[in-house]
């Protein structure tokens, strides 16, 4: 796999040269004079604490990955990003998260932000308080945030990750899935009177949303909800208000976001008003604060100590020099139980592209496979392969360093099976070292009792989940992303990957409903699926 920059070429021949080497035996103290590895590769920016060193890397490794970064463009490309120009070529937009974070007044639609926030707190005032009630007067006591994609995860991650600051008062629910049981969970056992249902749609034709924010309205209708009352009961989000006046919302409860704010960038805009209501627009700015300090970092700090390249850079080494197919996010807390799925459509309907911007096709890796799970649960499951596998997988480790609940003394064991694992897979253990843990009697356990080691990993510090920590860790991602699309070439803010399954799936949808003589010719094998769902549905 090639890209023509010099330092691609050089970091192929560093990679020939270093390849072989053990983090063990660059850590062995003899070898890891101060200042040690750990301290020239841990970085800070925006509060957050990023230790790099038990990567494979070496200074020289940092020094190309940073030298390919400039060669890419990265700083033009978020400059670009930063000041509105049109990053996102094949939709002709702009991708102006950042400008929903920022305090600057000549930053981007400046006013336009403010005027939708103020609208958004004024409300989200008014259901928190109680004054906002339903149509029997009850106050509302459940808020059911209807969307998907980039309208539900980015707003259900950060309600789970910030419920120790959310208003007892109120619920927060997310339902996303055109499965009717997402739905019928959520409002089986939940009063119509004392529940707002907010559809986030940025193009408010999302068959599942519009599936969805139409049965939620029968289920007010069939309790007893009169049509004139539903307004009480439904607000919208979308970049599309026309649509949502034609759904029947009233026009002074839909708020709106912005071409320019891309679906999975989106939850610093109106789509985070399920936010809002959980945990009050002062902490709301809070969380946009964080966000911008990391935005001014990721301008400001040179490369060399920039946190979201420096992250980006790791990445694509991992992925384009040893050929790593995917990387593992683990944050040792359970508040961040729903930040791998967020980062899953972050990183990969960003950058799982093949065509370049200049319309050629890439002959090297994109995108690797995003995945996780909280540890420690993680370590009960699927660790066996990370430390023992054929394929190597680098982690992301997240450790909050307070507790942001009572029981404080749970905490140090979390930690110390955070830490540990990044120093086990590290370490790994010698055949040397199983054989004297095998003793003389059970030689033929040796092998399965050996690590591999040398497993990378960057373990991100977070002093306590905050609003304002929790909004740099997820801009830190953001920023990452653009870093590697820029290196690779693609177009981050598009997601025309999304839409071949949804033309085929109107037309599957048609024939499942369809007079057998109207069922459209298929493959046999899509014909056969068809053929038996009819049946099961009775058609
Ligand atoms: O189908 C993918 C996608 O377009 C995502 O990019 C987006 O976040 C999601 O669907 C939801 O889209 P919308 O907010 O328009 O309903």
């Amino acid at each position: 796999m090639t890209n023509p920059l010099p330092a691609w070429s050089a970091l192929q021949t560093h990679y020939e040269q270093i390849r072989d080497e053990k983090l063990r035996d660059w850590f062995a103290p003899a070898n890891d004079p101060a200042p040690t590895r750990a301290e020239r590769f841990t970085f800070a920016g925006a509060g957050l604490g990023a230790d790099f060193s038990k990567n494979r890397i070496t200074d020289a490794t940092l020094k190309l990955l940073v030298q390919l970064a400039r060669e890419a463009g990265v700083e033009a490309r978020r400059d670009a990003m930063f000041k509105g120009e049109v990053v996102n070529p094949t939709e002709g937009r702009a991708a102006l998260h950042t400008a929903l974070r920022a305090t600057e007044a000549d930053a981007p639609f400046h006013a336009q932000i403010a005027a939708e926030r103020a609208k958004m707190a004024k409300f989200a005032d008014a259901v928190r308080s109680g004054a906002w009630t339903g149509y029997t007067g009850k106050r509302i006591r459940h808020v059911v945030n209807i969307g998907i994609g980039g309208s539900d995860l980015g707003p259900k991650m950060v309600v789970h990750a910030l419920q120790h600051l959310e208003l007892p008062e109120i619920t927060s629910h997310f339902v996303s899935n055109v499965d009717g049981a997402d739905l019928w969970r959520t409002i089986e056992n939940i009063d119509p009177e004392e529940t707002l249902a907010i559809i986030v749609s940025k193009t408010f034709t999302t068959l599942e949303t519009m599936t969805n924010a139409l049965s939620m309205r029968d289920w007010f209708v069939k309790h007893g909800c009169p049509q004139g009352e539903l307004a009480k009961h439904f607000v919208g989000v979308s970049a599309n208000p026309a649509e949502v006046v034609k759904f029947g919302i009233a026009k002074e409860n839909v708020f709106e976001m912005w071409d320019w704010v891309g679906g999975r960038y989106s939850l610093w805009s109106a789509v985070g008003l399920s936010i809002m209501i959980a945990i009050g627009p002062q902490q709301f700015d809070e969380l946009l604060a964080g966000a911008h300090d990391m935005d001014k970092h990721f301008r400001e700090a040179p490369l060399e100590k920039n946190l979201p390249v420096l992250l980006g850079m790791i990445g694509i080494w991992y992925r384009n020099f040893f050929g790593s197919q995917s990387y593992l996010v683990a944050p040792y807390s359970e508040a961040l139980h729903f930040l791998p799925s967020y980062l899953q459509q972050l990183e990969m309907e960003s950058n799982g592209k093949s065509a370049r911007l200049d319309g050629k096709f890439v002959d090297y890796a994109t995108s690797a496979i995003t995945w996780g799970e909280p540890g420690t649960n993680g370590q009960h499951a699927f660790f066996q392969m990370l430390h023992q596998g054929t394929t190597i997988v680098p982690i992301d480790f997240i450790a909050v360093l307070t507790p942001e609940h009572p029981l404080a003394d749970h905490h140090p064991k979390l930690l110390a099976n955070c830490f540990a694992q990044s120093e086990a897979m590290m370490l790994g253990r010698t055949e040397e070292e199983a054989k004297k843990i095998a003793g003389p009697d059970k030689p033929e356990l040796v092998p399965h009792i050996m690590f591999p080691g040398n497993r990378p990993t960057t373990t991100l510090l977070v002093d306590a989940l905050t609003a304002r920590s929790l909004g740099a860790l997820i801009a830190l991602y953001e920023h990452k992303v653009l870093v590697q699309a820029s290196v690779w070439d693609i177009n981050p803010f598009d997601q025309w990957g999304v839409e071949l399954g949804k033309i085929l799936g109107k037309v599957v949808e048609a024939d499942l409903n369809a007079a057998s003589a109207d069922v459209k010719p298929h493959d046999s094998s899509t014909a056969a699926l068809i053929a038996r769902a009819r049946a099961a549905l009775k058609r």
